[in-house]
């Protein structure tokens, strides 16, 4: 592959079109200090090329994050050590930071982007007007993957949730680096080592993958959370979900969390005044997107704490949930080790590298890869990470004017038909109601009039036994199938057995044949439901 520098670009064109003659994705080195991350590894570059794309990798990008050169050129990228280069060849560039001042050019990056290309990366538009402004001025499409919304459809770019999900596992060990102790309770024979108790404030993504950790080392784990929703994945984690008498729900907009009343904070502030005295670990993640990190931990609460005890603030960045955090600082505060850091993803550098370049391909795939490569605004999860276009700032996006979707409205047609088809059925459907009973009845008093007294215990046993186990059977939630597969397969046992007894006679008696019919039956039915529950057992074996 060879780089096509492309000089003396018209802005007015378009860049679809420059873009359809076989596009170049640059990856530069990420240049803010201390980002180990890379925006693509060589697995997400293999990728991307197999959508079409040529993959220039600026040299040295990935060795913070573990992902050398010859990595990146085994799998047919490119590397350049010439910057200007693959910043001018990129049509698209994939970055991890927000451009930024680069120390060797000594000039922003925004200014090595040219009109008519697309850059993707966290930019965090609400809190960067001025880079949007700086974007837009220079016709740059610039996507920002942190304002990915938060929908189904959206989950595999959701690159905030992927960055979360390794921070919060990263502030478990964090904390288990500092905290010096089991995390599992242990019985040796040096004596009783009891199990470390971990707080989680905060069940979102970070939170859940925290508690994950936490419990995955074998501690106690407890965790709150103002979405009265997370309660039943906190308890699947095996946590235990604390909660309040106060009856708010924290539950907003888009899945997030909504400020909560002034009261409820002072209620949970005191729930976690109980619990810092007895907790050696908490872990902060709580945030309303938007807003300035909730204060939740005191000092005095910190003061409260055992010696040795450790608290990691996820929210650091934004304020900090603890009020002797400080930022990107770990120390000590009255034997308590505070750990602030806000590079908890960057510390997981070949991780999150992996899951932010994924993320960025499934985007691409999404606006077409290489071949049929376009912004399209209909489409709500790029129009929500579009942050300039075509020389305007597009932050925010617009709210969706039209309502969601009514439930589909049965054409004219479509609604006359059942009236009249109701119509049309209803004298015979009145007649049907009965008929059936009353022809039942009918029989039932036929039989009992002439049928010998033994074969009326006998079908009486049998109408009974139906009627009980069909209501048993019908009425069993789906998720007790496999104990009720255990219950039929015992009855089916009692059939087998009932069926042996019976085939003793001649064998074109009707006992005999029915007795065939039920062993039959009964086997199918036992040796069907081992071979269901071998297939489920199979399903949770690792
Ligand atoms: P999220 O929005 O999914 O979760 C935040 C949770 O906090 C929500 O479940 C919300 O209901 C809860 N919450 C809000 N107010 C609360 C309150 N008063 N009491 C209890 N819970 C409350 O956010 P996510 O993605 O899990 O991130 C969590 C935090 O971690 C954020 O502050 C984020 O910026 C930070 N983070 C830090 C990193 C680092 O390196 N330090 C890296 C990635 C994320």
């Amino acid at each position: 592959m060879t780089i096509a520098v492309e000089k003396d670009v018209n802005p007015n064109q378009s860049s679809e079109v420059e873009q359809k003659v076989g596009m170049t994705i640059g990856i530069p080195k990420e240049i803010y200090p201390g980002e180990c991350r890379v925006a693509a590894t060589p697995e997400t570059a293999k990728m991307l090329q197999k959508m079409g794309f040529q993959v220039l990798v600026e040299s040295g990008a990935g060795n913070a994050a573990n992902f050398s050169d010859e990595a990146y050129q085994q799998v047919g990228c490119e590397v350049t050590s010439d910057v200007m280069a693959l910043w001018n060849a990129a049509n698209i560039v994939l970055k991890v930071r927000s451009p930024q001042f680069h120390p060797t050019l000594n000039r922003p990056e925004t200014e090595l982007l040219r009109p008519g290309q697309t850059l993707v990366s966290f930019i965090y538009p609400a809190q960067n007007p001025d880079l949007l402004e700086k974007l837009a001025a220079q016709t740059v499409t610039a996507l920002a993957m942190d304002a990915i919304p938060r929908i189904t459809r959206a989950q595999k770019m959701d690159a905030l949730s992927a960055m979360a999900n390794t921070a919060g596992y990263r502030a478990v060990i964090e904390a288990a680096n500092h905290f010096g102790r089991f995390f599992t309770g242990q019985i040796t024979a040096a004596g009783k080592v009891p199990p470390a108790k971990v707080l989680i404030i905060g069940a979102g993504v970070a939170g859940l993958a925290a508690i994950g950790t936490a419990r995955g080392l074998g501690a106690i784990v407890r965790a709150f959370d103002t979405r009265l929703v997370v309660k039943e994945q906190v308890q699947s984690l095996g946590a235990e979900f604390l909660e309040l008498s106060f009856k708010e729900d924290g539950s907003g907009e888009g899945g997030y969390a909504k400020v909560m009343s002034e009261e409820f904070i002072k209620a949970e502030m005191a729930l976690f005044a109980e619990q810092a005295k007895d907790v050696d670990i908490i872990i902060t993640t709580a945030l309303v997107p938007g807003k300035k990190a909730p204060l939740l931990i005191t000092r005095d609460m910190v003061e409260s704490m055992k010696d040795g005890s450790v608290i990691v603030d996820m929210a650091a960045e934004q304020g900090g949930n603890c009020e002797v955090t400080k930022p990107n600082e770990v120390y000590r505060y009255n034997g308590v080790t505070i750990v602030g850091l806000t590079d908890l993803t960057s510390r997981m550098a070949n991780q999150s590298s992996q899951l932010y370049g994924t993320n960025l391909c499934h985007l691409l795939t999404d606006m077409g890869g290489s071949r049929d490569f376009k912004v399209d605004l209909d489409n709500e999860v790029i129009r929500g990470a579009l942050v300039s276009y075509n020389g305007d700032v597009t932050y925010p996006p617009p709210k969706p004017t039209t309502p969601p979707p009514a439930p589909a409205q049965p054409t004219p047609q479509q609604a006359v038909q059942p009236i009249q088809a109701q119509n049309a059925q209803q004298p015979s459907l009145g007649f049907s109601k009965w008929f059936a009973p009353i022809l039942l009845g009918s029989a039932l008093v036929g039989v009992g009039l002439t049928a010998p007294p033994s074969f009326l215990s006998h079908f009486t046993v049998f109408t009974l036994a139906c009627f009980v186990g069909w209501q048993v059977i019908w009425n069993v939630k789906p998720a007790l199938h496999t104990p009720l597969m255990s219950v039929t397969n015992a009855i089916s046992g009692i059939i087998i057995i009932g069926g042996m007894l019976q085939i003793s006679g001649s064998l074109t008696s009707a006992t005999t044949i029915l007795g065939a019919i039920a062993i039959l039956i009964g086997t199918i039915n036992i040796s069907g439901g081992f071979l269901v529950t071998q297939r489920m057992l199979k399903m949770f074996q690792k």
